[in-house]
Parts: structure tokens; sequence; C-alpha cells
């Protein structure tokens, strides 16, 4: 699971991330959500020990990302969205492996693992093609398996389906809930209202790097008398603008 207490980060005289504090418990999906800017990105980029903090800290596992983010990365999958960094130049079989390696993890168990996520995710096809011509939805696929080759227990997810069409943000979407099913604690964010309320057991909002609420869409929908997600955020962070 994932325990985050007061977790800071500045730049300069920005506070991208503002002393927040959440957990995530195994089989749990969280979203974030919060306008551009809101300070998403650099929360899971801290988390996936991408970034210090400068203050604060986060535990994966019990494992806190300032003292020991090498078993930190063993322990998380990461599947950010945009341009997802596979190397063109090396089919889809040799960029997963490669991450498998880097990971650790031996020849035999390596193969066993890319042998399942093949079936999973149906790539049989283009498995040894360099995936330089891939599309972006089979570029997304080649990501996911290379996001979960070593078995983590903690998915970190940013705005993973950004720029997909309707069939890869599904795929990219039971994926996520795959890995519910199998009790992974999970962090994702997105800019869909849909997605979240579909995927979410629990949502934190954020803004200029601090949470301004957090809960399940359900009793978040129930303390601010609405059924409709979008008129309760634009609500919340309309209130604290300018403040
Ligand atoms: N490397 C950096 N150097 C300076 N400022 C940064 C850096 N990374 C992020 N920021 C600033 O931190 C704040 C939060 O950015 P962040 O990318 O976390 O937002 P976000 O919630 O992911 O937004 P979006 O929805 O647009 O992806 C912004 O003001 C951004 O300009
Ligand atoms: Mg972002």
């Amino acid at each position: 699971m994932v325990n985050i207490i007061n977790l800071t980060k500045s730049f300069k005289t920005i506070k991208a991330v503002d002393s927040i504090s959440f957990k995530v418990n195994k089989g749990e999906i969280v979203g974030l959500l919060g306008e551009n800017g809101a300070g998403k990105t650099t929360t899971l980029r801290m988390l996936a020990t991408m970034l210090k903090p400068t203050g604060g800290t986060a535990s994966v596992n019990n494992y806190d990302i300032i003292k020991d983010p090498g078993r930190v990365r063993g322990e998380i999958g990461i599947l950010f969205g945009g341009e997802v960094g596979l190397y063109d130049r090396l089919t889809a079989r040799e960029n997963i492996k490669y991450f498998a390696e880097l990971n650790g993890m031996s020849k035999s168990e390596t193969e066993q693992s890319i042998d399942y996520l093949i079936e999973m995710l149906d790539m049989k096809e283009y498995i040894d093609r360099r995936v330089g011509k891939f599309s972006r939805g089979m570029k997304q696929k080649v990501a996911i398996a290379r996001s979960i080759v070593h078995r983590p227990t903690v998915m970190l997810f940013d705005e993973p389906t950004a720029g997909l069409d309707v069939t890869a943000s599904r795929i990219v979407q039971d994926f996520i809930l795959k890995c519910k099913e199998d009790n992974k604690a999970i962090v994702f964010s997105s800019h869909s209202m849909n997605e979240v309320e579909r995927l979410c057991d629990r949502i934190v909002i954020i803004h200029k790097g601090k949470i301004l609420e957090e809960g399940t869409v359900d009793n978040i929908k129930i303390k601010y008398k609405s059924d409709n997600m979008e008129d309760i955020f634009m609500q919340l962070v309309g209130d604290n603008n300018g403040k």
C-alpha cells in the first residue's frame, strides 16, 4: 500500500505540491483530480522516485521513497500518458525484456511473465516486430506490458488514456480494473470525469498543490447535493480560486 505524509515539492517559489497526505490500500483505485498545474504529475513523479520531495515523504509497502528509492522502484509499475518512451529499434519483446532485466528479473522469470502478457494483451501478432512503426494503441499495450512485467504490487498511472481513441482507452481502463482485481494499490490521474467515476473507489481533488476534498464519488455527491461530479468539481475549484 501507499502512505503519503505531508508530501511537498517546491520549484523555486512555486509550491507544486503543498503538504498532501492520503493512503491507498491494496485493491483500491484512488483518482487524483485537478486542473492543469494542480500538482498531480508532480505527486506521481515523487511516488515513482523520479523527483525528490522538498518536504514530507511517502512509503510504498513500507519502503520510504527518499531513503529506499531502489526498493520502491521494484514495488511499483508506472504508466504515464503521452509519449511512452519505447525504443523504436527494438521489438516489443526486446523492449519489455530490457525493462525486466533492469529490474533484476531472471531470464526464465522474464520469459514466463512475457508469455503471460502476450496472451493477456493479445500481442501475438506483433510481439517480435520493431515498435517504431506501431500505432499509438499498439505502443500503449507494449507500455502496459512493460509497466507490469516485474509484477509490481502498486501501480501509478498519470493520464494513461490521454490522446487515445475509445478502443485504446478501454484497453487501458480494463487493465486498470484488472490490476484492482489482482489486489494492487492504484493511483491514477485523469481529466475525464467519466473515467474517474467508472474506475475509482475514492477520489482526491487537488488544487494549487493542496487537497480540497476526498472521498468516494457517492459520498462527495451526497455532501455537495449534486449528481454531477463535473459541477461539484467546478464549484470546489471556483470557490478556491484567487484564495
Ligand atoms: N520541473 C519543473 N520545474 C518548475 N516547475 C514545475 C516543474 N514541474 C512542474 N512544475 C510546476 O508545478 C505545478 C504543478 O505541475 P504538475 O505538472 O504537477 O500539474 P498537473 O496537475 O499534472 O497538471 P496537468 O493536468 O496539466 O498535467 C505547475 O505550476 C508547474 O508549472
Ligand atoms: Mg500532469
